[in-house]
């Protein structure tokens, strides 16, 4: 099996659940050290004994995104007890579900504030560290909620177009330091983020089914497959690309069509 990331460190927030786990498990088993930033202490925890256990290096910092204090000492503690940093991905996230009358100040605030101004904190204060690499790497998640509108969640998409556009613009301002940013675009992923989301409706089951008639390969995609395209932008599988997004969506974006299982091929090819 490949190494890729052997005397790499990489920072990783949302790492205990969905595509951030993935990315820290995958990470690891590449020969990564990995911090593990996430709200959730419990989760974080299990990640690590996990990895740990699969011989990995992994350190759980807790950490909450919204704060710059709390992003500043999670990327210290792990930079300090790994001696350096080199890869940094922004995961962590959240999603609503209203409508745009439906939201206060507060809320609007606290969506952006985990989705962008999160970004914000751990680009600014890892470049302290990053600079001293000759090449280093961020990776910021977006969403194919960058490219298009999507019913029902404003905020969301708002903040995900932000990402892309912050992501395009550090690729600009710090490529002289050695630093790539690129931004990884998932679509529908089986996570507990989209679990959450679908049972927020009253019949999840049909939202689901509803929601993967519009994608072509017709599935809700595995973190794993997310995981993979953020390691290839953070070693130098990707290198020369920078300021560019990766669209990992089983073809959501590309079709034009509501009811993708109208454009699939007759059984009778040749
Ligand atoms: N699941 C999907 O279908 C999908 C699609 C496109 C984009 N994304 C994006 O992928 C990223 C990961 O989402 P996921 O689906 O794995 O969700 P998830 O809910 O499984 O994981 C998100 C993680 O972020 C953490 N988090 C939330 N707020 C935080 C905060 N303030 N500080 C620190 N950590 C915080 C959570 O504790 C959780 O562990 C998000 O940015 C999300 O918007 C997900």
């Amino acid at each position: 099996m490949s190494r890729r990331l052997v005397g790499q460190t990489a920072w990783i927030s949302g790492a205990a659940s969905g595509i951030g786990e993935a990315t820290a498990r995958l990470f690891a088993a590449e020969g990564a050290r990995v911090g593990l930033a996430d709200l959730q202490a419990d989760r974080g925890g299990d990640v690590e004994r996990a990895i740990r256990s699969a011989g990995g290096e992994a350190l759980f910092v807790p950490c909450d995104v919204t704060r710059e204090d709390s992003v500043r000492s999670a990327i210290d503690d792990v930079a300090g007890r790994f001696g350096g940093l080199q890869i940094v991905v922004n995961c962590a996230g959240i999603v609503h579900g209203k409508l745009l009358h439906e939201y206060d100040a507060a809320d609007w605030d606290r969506l952006m504030a985990v989705n962008v101004r999160g970004i914000f904190f751990a680009i600014k204060h890892a470049l302290a560290h990053l600079r001293l690499n000759e090449r280093s790497y961020v990776v910021n998640i977006g969403s194919i909620s960058s490219f298009v509108g999507q019913a029902g969640t404003p905020a969301y998409t708002a903040s995900k177009f932000a990402v892309l556009g912050l992501s395009r613009s550090i690729a600009l301002d710090y490529a002289d330091i050695g630093l790539r940013c690129n931004c990884v675009c998932p679509g529908i992923t089986d996570t507990p983020m989209l679990r959450h989301h679908l049972h927020a409706t009253p019949d999840p089951a049909a939202t689901l089914s509803r929601r993967l008639h519009r994608v072509p390969t017709g599935r809700a995609l595995p973190p794993d497959d997310i995981a993979r395209s953020v390691l290839y932008l953070s070693c130098e599988d990707s290198a020369g690309v920078t300021g560019t997004s990766l669209t990992v969506d089983g073809g959501y974006l590309a079709a034009a069509e509501w009811e993708t299982s109208r454009v699939t091929l007759p059984s009778d090819l040749p």
